[in-house]
């Protein structure tokens, strides 16, 4: 592995000013936000289709055999059925609402991307409603019986949002609506670590590049940022940073209830498979309350 200054002087011999590049690869603080909005640009939204669309790669979405599993145990965990409505938060290109169509139930995918929502629009061709919208403000009149969240993407959204997200969910679930989620737990375990490649083009841009991936690790909570620096010819860099919080079951079950969700279900994944506290990942299916408008 090299170490920072061996990068740095790298970098200096291309011309970049070595301070102002410093400070770009400092530890973050925890939140921090990426300087380029990666999720909606076009060159790595189109990317990510690839990855989400490969039944075989688990990078953008879960493999698909595994999407098949979930959808076929949440379409019951979730009572799917004509007459109730799914919302599918953070949707991607609709691989789940493409397998929950059979159910007749009314589904609605709200995706940040408008390359995630076209790309799904086109694929499927199929009655449902897509929303291109941030699904921490869903629009006001928007209810569900039943609102998904899937591959980890909850706790991919910095600390602060992530029980106001909990709470909009709430609001915007009908008395008795159910959410499944998964989360990544502390079972898995990461090391620091900082790593430079030069790229004539790669997964962040079509450009000539230098790439500078660390990863960072912040202990209270327990969140992994892996931080992306990448750097143009002219010495123009972005950085983009991808948090991800490792969440135990108290620590998932404080924040539902904090919302006003309570916890009916808890599993290691969203197939089914049973919880096990020494499972990499959790899943959990909670429940607003009947009486709650
Ligand atoms: C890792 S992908 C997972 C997609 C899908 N759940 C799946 O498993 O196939 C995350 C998706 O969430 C979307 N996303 C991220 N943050 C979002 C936000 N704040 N509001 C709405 N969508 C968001 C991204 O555009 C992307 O399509």
């Amino acid at each position: 592995m090299e170490s920072l200054n061996t990068v740095l002087s790298r970098l200096e011999a291309l011309g970049v000013k070595s301070e102002e590049l410093q400070k770009a690869l400092e530890r973050p603080t925890l939140d921090a936000a990426s300087t380029k909005p990666f999720w909606d640009d076009p060159y790595i939204a189109t990317q990510m289709m690839r990855f989400h669309l490969d039944p075989n790669v688990e990078a953008a979405s879960k493999r698909h055999a595994v999407i098949d599993a979930e959808c076929t145990f949440l379409a019951k965990a979730l009572n799917l059925k004509p007459g109730k409505t799914l919302i599918d938060l953070g949707c991607g290109p609709g691989l789940y609402l493409e397998r929950w169509l059979a159910t007749r139930a009314q589904l609605v995918g709200v995706d940040l991307s408008s390359v995630a929502v076209v790309t799904a629009k086109k694929r499927l061709n199929a009655p449902i409603t897509w929303i291109v919208a941030d699904y921490r403000q869903l629009p006001k009149t928007l209810k569900a019986d039943a609102m998904t969240l899937i591959y980890y993407d909850f706790t991919a959204l910095p600390v602060k949002d992530q029980v106001p997200l909990l709470k909009e969910i709430t609001d915007h679930l009908n008395p008795g609506g159910l959410i499944a989620l998964d989360v990544m737990t502390p079972q898995n375990t990461y090391k620091e670590s900082i790593r430079i490649a030069q790229r004539e083009s790669g997964f962040w841009s079509p450009k000539p590049h230098t790439e500078i991936h660390q990863v960072f690790i912040h202990t209270s909570p327990k969140v992994i940022i892996d931080q992306y620096t990448l750097i143009d010819p002219s010495g123009h860099w972005d950085t983009i940073r991808i948090q991800n919080r490792l969440l135990t079951q108290a620590e998932l079950e404080g924040m539902l209830k904090e919302a006003g969700l309570m916890p009916v279900t808890w599993l290691s994944d969203l197939s089914g498979n049973p919880y096990h506290p020494s499972s990499k990942t959790l899943a959990v299916i909670a429940q607003k309350n009947h009486s709650q408008p």
